[in-house]
């Protein structure tokens, strides 16, 4: 194998250290960060959530960054090719193609909430500050089946006409812009929310771990996240890791992506749980808000500022290119895995999305509105797709790259992969959590969350 792999040839896609950390920061960094994590860590328990997220991030999290970008780099292929590179049988497909199919899964209502976003950008530019404050804004918006398929259709049409238009490295150019400048206005408004009369106690609640707040769907909901989060278990990384080369010390950038992407959602929590104390008065109602906990805090924290208007069209436009670059890059892998394995065209792969695109993102959109009667196993469509990609497919995703690793791959080959750039300080550690904790643990996970959706 290891000419096949030295030749990778016109697959060196990025140019050096300085941009994969970029282009992979820029993945990860996304509505995961500002819009998901916040409202996960309000729900499942607060300092207890972070608490098991950061040791999740630290411990799997790093296992699984640098096992897939490694053999991503070893094998020069995105997932299906990866996982084939090494068996053709059957399961080596379904592996593969398991890690490939989730971003198809989340593109769509990824879209739903870009679509919001859109919304409330729109709604601030034309000076609606106190309204969009307003109790009940968000909640009657939703639920207008119109104009939520209005807004998702603006925003899935703008990710359509990015990957079709080849003008992605604008945009990523764009994005690398408005990331320093998205960090800064970040640090601005969560200083303005805990320094709220009030908020201190929300502040407690996100960043001191309660035992009492502890429950199994607070690990369930922290792996589901920190996958999203940081992209892992979807195939995003095999596919990165294959255009580095050799050089890039794989196990410092991991480090480094950790940090930054962890710093940016401990941002947005800031920004957002302490508001809820602050301007709710912390009532357990708000904390269990779910999807909608940004849409409804953050306007309150923008119509009592001075600069609300301002300060509301500057976060939703830095929020709308995070969520596109990130939409963007969810769906030209899913376009990609086509065009690579079945050989379809990018037209034809396009299309094909694009169909997947409208069925499963109308259906997110409409189902706070008109569809709104239809439950699966209790959650409309948009939290069943999530439910399913965060805690079932992920766990499953990430179980085969283990067992990829551990049975086919092997331990040294891995390792002698990293060590070509890296010091690898962090070998014993990832052997023993590949090994030992990795598989139970999500096993453990998958079978909570498949009983805690019968229960
Ligand atoms: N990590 C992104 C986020 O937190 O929003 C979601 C994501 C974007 C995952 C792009 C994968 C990806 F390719």
């Amino acid at each position: 194998h290891d000419k096949k792999t030295k030749q990778g040839g016109h697959r060196g896609r990025f140019s050096g250290k300085i941009g994969y950390v970029l282009a992979v920061a820029g993945s990860a960094v996304g509505l995961g960060n500002i819009w998901r994590f916040p409202y996960l860590a309000a729900k499942y328990g607060g300092g207890i959530f972070l608490l098991v997220y950061i040791l999740l991030t630290v411990s799997f999290g790093y296992v699984l960054i640098m096992s897939e970008t490694a053999i991503g780099r070893m094998t020069k292929k995105s997932p299906v090719g990866a996982f084939s590179f090494f068996g053709k049988t059957a399961p080596f497909k379904i592996g593969g193609w398991l890690n490939a199919v989730i971003p198809m899964l989340i593109v769509p209502y990824y879209s739903t909430i870009g679509g919001w976003v859109i919304k409330y950008l729109v709604a601030y530019l034309s000076g609606k500050v106190q309204v969009v404050a307003e109790d009940g804004y968000f909640s009657a918006f939703i639920a207008d089946s119109w104009q939520a398929e209005l807004w998702f259709i603006v925003f899935a049409a703008l990710v359509f006409i990015i990957i079709l238009g080849g003008v992605k490295n604008g945009v990523e150019l764009m994005s690398r812009i408005m990331m320093p400048v998205l960090v800064v206005l970040a640090i601005i408004v969560a200083i303005y929310s805990v320094t709220r009369p009030g908020a201190i106690e929300g502040v407690k609640y996100f960043l001191i771990p309660n035992f009492e707040h502890f429950s199994w769907m607070t690990v369930v909901a922290a792996m589901g996240q920190m996958f999203y989060s940081l992209s892992i278990a979807m195939g995003i990384l095999y596919t990165y890791g294959s255009y580095i080369s050799k050089d890039i010390d794989l196990e410092q950038t991991t480090t480094q992506i950790e940090i930054f992407d962890t710093g940016i959602a401990i941002l947005a929590g800031l920004m957002i749980i302490p508001a809820v104390f602050a301007f709710s008065g912390g009532n357990p109602e708000t904390l269990q808000a779910g999807p909608s906990l940004m849409f409804i805090t953050l306007p309150k924290v923008f119509a009592s500022m001075g600069i609300g208007t301002g300060a509301g069209i500057l976060f939703f436009v830095l929020v709308l290119l995070a969520a596109l670059t990130s939409a963007v890059s969810l769906m030209e892998t899913s376009v990609s895995t086509f065009m690579d394995e079945l050989h379809w065209s990018r037209g034809k792969a396009s299309f094909l999305m694009a169909i997947v695109m409208i069925v499963f993102g109308s259906a997110s959109s409409l189902g706070y509105g008109v569809l709104d009667f239809i439950r699966i196993f209790g959650m409309n469509f948009l939290d069943f797709f999530d439910f399913m990609t965060n805690s079932v497919m992920m766990p499953l995703a990430a179980l085969t790259t283990c067992f990829l690793v551990i049975k086919v791959v092997g331990f040294d080959r891995i390792a002698k992969e990293i060590e070509q750039s890296s010091k690898f300080g962090r070998k014993k550690l990832y052997n023993f959590f590949l090994k030992y904790l990795a598989p139970i643990c999500l096993i453990v996970i998958l079978l909570s969350s498949i009983a805690n959706v019968l229960g």
